[in-house]
């Protein structure tokens, strides 16, 4: 049994990095840091700092863009860890791409080709840790996660064992402004696509980059509406959503 409330006690009102050092600490090598590619680098950065053992997964979807490939590489040579590389299941992808094409989400919305690409893959990998690591904000949207815990069981992935994950989102607390200071002030490597004016970054053919005054989250799936902006991998922010659809 995990014990989320002495977890909550031991990391209520700590920085970012000391929720991470915490998370390190508990879990060891059952603990993952899930990265993107995009601003949650700086988490890698904060685990780098804490000079703790640390692991890192990212799935890959097939839909990357070249520059997030790249940037990956770039972090792997800068701290000197390998990412774990999570796959999509061939026969899954390919049975979607007969039945619907390659830009399915378009008419169908994003939540089938997410769930094969994104959602079933991570939850493979996560099945053989005991906790992870997001680099969710509460000001990455308000419509699905102004009410983002530092800390919490996952709703959505289990252990192999059947047990929830626990999930820290240490960076929770933090605006897209103090994560950019932050990502500046250590000099951090960041995606180039940043400065294209993408902020959020996920697949290609679902981000663009935003204007001026825009939320982030327009630059994603922005034919869909604002409160269905969740892929499944954060199912359990959206009411109803602990499913993984
Ligand atoms: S998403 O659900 O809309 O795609 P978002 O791009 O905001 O998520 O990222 C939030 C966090 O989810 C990231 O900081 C990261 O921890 C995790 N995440 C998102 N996409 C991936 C991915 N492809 N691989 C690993 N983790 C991911
Ligand atoms: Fe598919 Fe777009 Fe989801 Fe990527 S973000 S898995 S391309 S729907």
């Amino acid at each position: 049994m995990t014990d989320l409330a002495a977890i909550q006690e031991a990391t209520d009102g700590a920085s970012p990095r000391a929720i991470l050092g915490h998370a390190l600490e508990r879990f060891g090598d059952d603990l993952v840091i899930a990265f993107s590619g995009a601003e949650d680098v700086l988490l890698i950065e904060y685990a780098h700092q804490l000079g703790r053992r640390f692991r890192v997964l990212a799935v890959d979807t097939g839909r990357l863009h070249p520059e997030t490939y790249r940037f990956f590489a770039a972090v792997e040579a800068r701290y000197g860890v390998r990412i774990e590389v999570a796959f999509p299941a061939a026969a899954e992808v390919e049975g979607l791409v007969r039945r619907r094409g390659l830009f399915s989400f378009i008419d169908d919305g994003h939540q089938e080709c997410c769930r094969i690409r994104k959602v079933e893959p991570l939850a493979r990998h996560l099945a053989g840790f005991r906790a992870w690591v997001t680099g969710q904000r509460r000001d990455q949207s308000a419509g699905t996660r102004s009410e983002l815990a530092a800390v919490e069981l996952d709703p959505v992935f289990k252990t192999s064992s059947g047990a929830p994950l626990v999930k820290f989102n240490p960076l929770a607390a933090m605006t897209g402004v103090e994560v950019w200071d932050a990502i500046r002030a250590f000099e951090v490597p960041y995606n180039p696509l940043h400065a294209r004016g993408m902020v959020s970054i996920g697949c290609e053919p679902c981000t663009r980059a935003i204007l001026p005054g825009q939320h982030e989250r327009e630059g994603r799936w922005w034919w869909e509406n604002e409160q269905k902006k969740e892929c499944g991998l954060h199912a359990g922010n959206v009411a109803g959503g602990e499913d993984g659809s």
